[in-house]
């Protein structure tokens, strides 16, 4: 398939408007085994902005989105090769402390994976884990801070040693994402987070990213082009373990350079 070399492309055009670069990757290669399922791999990501990675089943965003904190390291078979670089600092050499920069880098999966434990402990065991000196008063301000920036304050606050368990799919996604923010990260990976939610979950996840961007850096796995094209500033179309083209979402959108990516997103395939 016919290709550019975005990298190079990204991080200049970027940095020459003038623009924050939150995280950057260069080079980067994912494999499992023999399988070369990322191919050299270079994009920089807007700080504050909403990045959304595309392209069909298998072309590797949920790979690329993995590995940049490290989530590949718990795969045996998964070897990543380049560079991941965050605050001038490689995170993806041997010597990067993981545990630090997941604080700073944090995940929301596909499936919520809420703890078997309440609400409120939810939120709290994350930030625990991190600061075992922070009082009953400031943990109470930071449940409802996180709670109320994933829009489920209001539907939980009385009942905040409820088990999370017993939250709908929808509420506990956003109790997940609300435990991500409790740790005030700068960048937050979200993979497909909206896929096992209704549309009003959905929009309400859609709500919650567009109002909190002046304050993270979002880069989020979809498979709803709507959704692509409703939320992201810019974004990143996959193909078989390849950048093919990553621009701003509207100019993806309405005027795509390869006819790949026109093809993509009018569900010719994929
Ligand atoms: N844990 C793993 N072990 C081995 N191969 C894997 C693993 N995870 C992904 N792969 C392979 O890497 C390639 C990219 O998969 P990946 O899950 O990143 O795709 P995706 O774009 O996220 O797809 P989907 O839209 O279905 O989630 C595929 O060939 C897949 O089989
Ligand atoms: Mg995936």
């Amino acid at each position: 398939m016919a290709q550019y070399d975005w990298s190079e492309r990204n991080i200049r055009d970027l940095a020459g408007e003038g623009k924050d670069i939150a995280l950057h990757t260069e080079n980067l290669d994912v494999f499992y085994g023999n399988n070369h399922s990322i191919k050299s791999v270079g994009m920089a990501f807007e700080k504050n902005a909403i990045t959304a990675l595309i392209g069909p089943s298998g072309s590797g965003k949920s790979t690329y989105l993995r590995s940049l904190n490290r989530m590949n390291d718990t795969i045996q078979i998964a070897r990543v090769d380049g560079k991941i670089m965050y605050k001038d600092v490689n995170i993806n050499s041997n010597d990067a402390d993981v545990y630090e920069m997941r604080k700073h880098i944090g995940m929301v999966f596909q499936r919520p994976n809420p703890f078997a434990k309440s609400i409120y402990n939810n939120i709290a065991f994350a930030i625990k884990q991190h600061d075992k000196s922070v009082t009953k008063a400031q943990m109470d301000e930071i449940v409802e801070t996180s709670l109320k920036q994933a829009s489920l304050w209001e539907q939980v606050k009385d009942e905040l040693h409820k088990s999370a368990l017993a939250l709908s799919g929808g509420q506990a996604q956003r109790l997940c994402i609300a435990r991500a923010l409790a740790l005030k990260p700068d960048i937050l990976l979200l993979d497909e987070p909206a896929s096992a939610l209704d549309p009003i979950s959905t929009s309400t996840v859609e709500e919650t990213l567009l109002n909190l961007k002046d304050k993270y850096t979002f880069i989020i796995v979809t498979h709803n082009m709507a959704q692509a094209a409703r939320i992201s500033d810019y974004t990143a179309f996959f193909y078989s373990g390849d950048l093919i083209e990553y621009d701003e979402t509207k100019k993806i959108f309405t005027r795509p350079s390869l006819k790949a990516t026109e093809d993509y997103i009018s569900g010719h395939f994929g």
